[in-house]
């Protein structure tokens, strides 16, 4: 079995060009720093790198990393912290950074954790939203872009561990026989 190579579906320049238009909305919403920048990994690492450089506001990063029992997420919503922050968010304005939202499994989980240590305030940007898919309801301040419901890989997205380091978001076409 093979893969045809991934279709671009949102190029580099697209992507860019929303990251400076998201980076100047959430510097004018948070004037004054230090603004808390928290990433799932691993997805959200390349989406993190370059919406913090189109911030002006002081920021601060860390990551977390969140896993679903099992390999496929499911409507039981089983979910876990496999790396928790280094840091206190008390009292902190906090923004998530994901690089989607799909079931919304991860990131309803993740706000409820993340209430309980009473930050300044909590708000999440993702790049990619699949709001079709939506199983649990997640309010998201900040959306690169609204997706049908595809397959898509690069851009900290991956197939299998494969294809993140592509410079553009892609589509992986239906896997097709070899001889
Ligand atoms: C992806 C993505 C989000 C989550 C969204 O992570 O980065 O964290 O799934 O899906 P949901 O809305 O259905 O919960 P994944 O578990 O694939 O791990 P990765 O970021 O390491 O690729």
């Amino acid at each position: 079995m093979a893969s045809r190579p991934p279709r671009v579906f949102l190029s580099e320049e697209q992507i860019q060009q929303r990251i400076r238009e998201l980076g100047a909305m959430i510097s004018n919403d948070y004037p004054a720093g230090p603004l808390y920048l928290i990433a799932i990994l691993k997805g959200a690492f390349i989406f993190l790198a370059d919406l913090s450089r189109a911030i002006k506001t002081p920021t601060r990063i860390e990551f977390m990393g969140i896993s679903s029992y099992g390999r496929n997420k499911t409507s039981s919503g089983q979910v876990k912290v496999t790396k928790d922050l280094d840091v206190s968010i008390e009292g902190h304005d906090v923004l998530i950074v994901e690089d989607i939202v799909d079931s919304g499994i991860t990131l309803h989980y993740l706000v409820n954790v993340l209430e309980q240590r009473r930050p300044k305030s909590l708000r999440i940007a993702t790049l990619l939203d699949k709001p079709d898919r939506r199983q649990r309801p997640v309010e998201v301040s900040y959306v690169g872009f609204q997706i049908p419901d595809e397959f898509v890989v690069g851009y900290g997205l991956d197939f299998a561990e494969d294809y993140r380091n592509l410079r553009d978001i892609c589509v992986l076409e239906q896997a097709v026989e070899t001889a």
